[in-house]
């Protein structure tokens, strides 16, 4: 069993401290084997702001950790910075975006949507989407296999559409054809867990969206208090299968708990919600 915690939109900057503290509690209890943060880790791409992720990921003491950068993540009103170094905070803090984790049947790879040039909008390159199935050790077969990127494929509010990634349908119809199976993300700080049937209703092989909200930021959306998502895997079980939970965090306890599960099984023409 593999549990992968998958975080996003920290907003480092807009912390809210009792959050932080209750999403640092709740991990230790998870004990996950992996912590994802799928972009957006700053508000205003600072320094200061870099040191508080990278000291809440580093107290988090789990065994792994990923990142990639969201577009809050390149400085916006330092337009020297922008121009000429867009990326060398983020650097500085987690090294050069784009990693990778596998454990012995699961393979995460991060994508890096933004681009200096954009405000908000995030892309994914043909040549990102075609270099997927390189990434993938020779020695390994992984039965299932997770992209992250900072901007969604598909929304839970249609108000926020206009978010998804540019070129959508190509990046969807590319990870269909590369096998993947869950797609992570986050942006618009409101959780999605569900397939591409709804979005992408002409896939040959569906896969899992794993849409997170903001994880300790003040910047939550009416309706949508402070979460993150936990992916919990079974991939050495005969019939393969996924459960996708969203953990919210109630003010009133001060701590962060189950508010939702999915469970997902692979059928032939791909994931679907059991
Ligand atoms: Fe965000
Ligand atoms: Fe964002």
């Amino acid at each position: 069993m593999t549990v992968i915690a998958h975080l996003s939109d920290p907003h480092f900057g807009t912390e809210i401290p009792a959050v932080v503290d209750a999403l640092q509690a709740a991990l230790h209890a998870l004990q996950p084997d992996l912590v994802i943060v799928s972009g957006d880790m700053t508000q205003r791409a600072r320094k200061h702001e870099f040191r508080s992720a990278r000291n809440f990921l580093d107290r988090l003491k789990v065994p792994a950790i990923m990142v990639i950068p969201g577009n809050h993540d390149i400085p916006l009103f330092n337009v020297v910075a922008r121009a000429l170094t867009p990326y060398r905070n983020y650097c500085d803090a987690f090294g050069a975006p784009c990693g990778m984790w596998t454990d012995t049947d699961t393979i995460v790879m991060a994508l890096d949507s933004t681009n200096p040039a954009r405000h908000t909008r995030g892309k994914l390159r043909t040549g990102q989407l075609a270099d997927l199935a390189s990434r993938i050790p020779p020695s390994m077969t992984p039965r299932l296999r997770i992209a992250c990127a900072h901007q969604p494929l598909h929304t839970a509010w249609l108000e926020d559409q206009h978010e998804v990634l540019i070129d959508a349908g190509n990046a969807a119809a590319a990870f269909a054809g590369h096998d993947i199976d869950i797609v992570l993300s986050g942006h618009v700080h409101v959780p999605l867990v569900t397939t591409t049937r709804e979005a992408f209703p002409e896939l040959r092989r569906h896969f899992i969206l794993s849409g997170a909200g903001t994880a300790v930021s003040h910047r939550t959306r009416p309706g949508a208090p402070n979460s993150f998502n936990v992916i919990t895997t079974c991939p050495e079980s005969a019939v393969r299968s996924v459960k996708v939970a969203i953990w919210r965090f109630n003010p009133e306890s001060g701590h962060f708990a189950v508010h939702q599960v999915t469970q997902f099984h692979l059928g032939a023409s791909g994931w679907e919600p059991v």
